[in-house]
């Protein structure tokens, strides 16, 4: 069982990175499933409809969210239908949508579950909890759980994958949108990475316009974030290979960009 996962796709650069790319990707590693995180997938803030349809059109499966899940209003209007989508299991339990996704694959079940974490981030429930309550309920089901954790401090990433070794078969890191090179199989047997990075522009500071942020951090001053959209772009994700016992045998980093050129 292959699990591809490509890493926040930003705005329309990222997007057609996904459209480009994804086809390839899946030429080359053959991923039974492929998962996106699409919090910042329109404009760089949430997700709509149309791009949601589009993501299951182009071959993904599930697509997560994180802190932009609420980022464009027309989201409530379609998440409880959005039966491909999870967005953190941890956020209030009043809230719209769901954390965990089941995909039945000719018999065999696999498990994805979106979860955020609580460093530098805004308020939610405890997610090492909700991780607990949540693996328990796939066991009955699977082995094979596959966890977007969305979260800013490393040490809370990998908290979370030392947490988790051997009761999942994969822990990735989304959010920071800086691709990690700390990829690897911890003792027990799950894959994990501190972050898988991000798709869209390659030239931009975390995918906005670099002059922006610039203006923001030598003067203070408030300054409105645009997606890059012009210039040169890059698509980060991983693939996991994950035995019939839910253990993970390999984590391969993807990363393509114009120093990383794609080779088929
Ligand atoms: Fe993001
Ligand atoms: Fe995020």
């Amino acid at each position: 069982m292959k699990i591809l996962f490509i890493g926040d796709v930003v705005g329309s650069p990222g997007r057609e990175m996904v459209e480009e790319y994804l086809p390839k990707l899946k030429e080359k590693y053959h991923p039974n499933v492929t998962i996106i995180n699409g919090e910042n997938a329109a404009s760089g803030k949430g997700i709509t409809e149309k791009i949601y349809k589009q993501f299951l059109e182009w071959g993904a499966q599930v697509i997560t969210m994180g802190n932009h899940t609420w980022d464009k209003k027309e989201i409530f209007e379609f998440i409880d239908d959005a039966k491909y989508m999870i967005r953190p299991a941890n956020f209030p339990a009043n809230n719209p949508g769901k954390g965990i996704i089941y995909l039945n694959l000719n018999g065999i079940e696999v498990a994805v579950i979106n979860l955020q974490g609580r460093t530098f981030l805004p308020a939610t429930d405890d997610p090492f909890q909700k991780a607990d309550e949540l693996i328990n309920e796939a066991k009955k089901r699977t082995n094979i759980i596959f966890v977007d954790f969305h979260a800013e401090a490393t040490s809370e990433k990998q908290a979370m994958g030392w947490y988790l070794d051997g009761r999942v078969s994969a822990v990735v890191g989304t959010h920071t949108h800086t691709q990690t090179a700390d990829e690897r199989i911890l003792p027990e047997g799950t894959a994990y990475i501190t972050d898988v990075g991000m798709t869209g522009p390659y030239d931009g500071i975390l995918g906005v316009e670099k002059e922006a942020v610039l203006k923001r951090f030598t003067t203070s001053l408030p300054v409105r974030f645009e997606i890059t959209k012009k210039g040169k772009k890059q698509l980060n994700g991983i693939l996991v290979t994950i035995n019939k016992d839910g253990k993970s045998t390999k984590a391969e980093r993807i990363l393509i960009n114009d120093d990383h050129p794609f080779f088929s």
